[in-house]
């Protein structure tokens, strides 16, 4: 099963280092969408999406990576780091699936170090994630979706 997963992942790298762990168990190329570049996703079997929680919401750049270059009918999935909750992170990326009919395999979330505003003042919170125990959940969770296809 061969995987692609646009990310965009900024603040302190927590959602590359998930996305780092997923990729260590399959045939996984990890897609920077502020990165300009050649995209054939039709080549995919699985399309995962991945961002940090900013504001409340994935980062704007993902949702228009998805909008542009996602097939029609390509099963997807969603990964989130953020610090304190990920609320409604990937909403707007389930519209845009549906939109697009493609099926949502699943959706991973776990926290990230957060340092944002005030937060930087009381060292941060989620200090530490994700840590261990998120990446194997990660590894745990690509396996998942790989059966879900095979
Ligand atoms: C500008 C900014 C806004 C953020 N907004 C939220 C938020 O609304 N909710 C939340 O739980 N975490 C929020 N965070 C924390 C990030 O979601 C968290 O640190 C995430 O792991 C960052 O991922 P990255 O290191 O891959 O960029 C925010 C961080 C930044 C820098």
């Amino acid at each position: 099963m061969k995987t692609a997963i646009c990310y965009y992942s900024r603040h302190h790298g927590n959602t590359r280092k998930v996305l780092e762990a997923m990729a260590g168990e399959g045939d996984v190329d990890l897609i920077n969408v502020t990165t300009r570049q050649v995209v054939r996703l039709e080549e995919y079997d699985c399309i995962g999406f991945a961002s940090g929680v900013y504001f409340g919401k994935v980062h704007d750049g993902v949702l228009a990576f998805a909008r542009q270059y996602l097939p029609q009918g390509k099963p997807v999935f969603f990964v989130c780091t953020y610090g304190g909750a990920k609320g409604t992170g990937v909403k707007a990326l389930s519209e845009i699936a549906e939109a697009k009919g493609c099926p949502v395999l699943g959706e991973f979330g776990c926290k990230g170090y957060d340092t944002f505003g005030p937060f930087k003042l009381v060292g941060g919170i989620a200090k530490g994630h994700p840590d261990a125990r998120d990446l194997e959940d990660a590894r745990s969770f690509f396996h998942q979706i790989q059966d879900r296809l095979s």
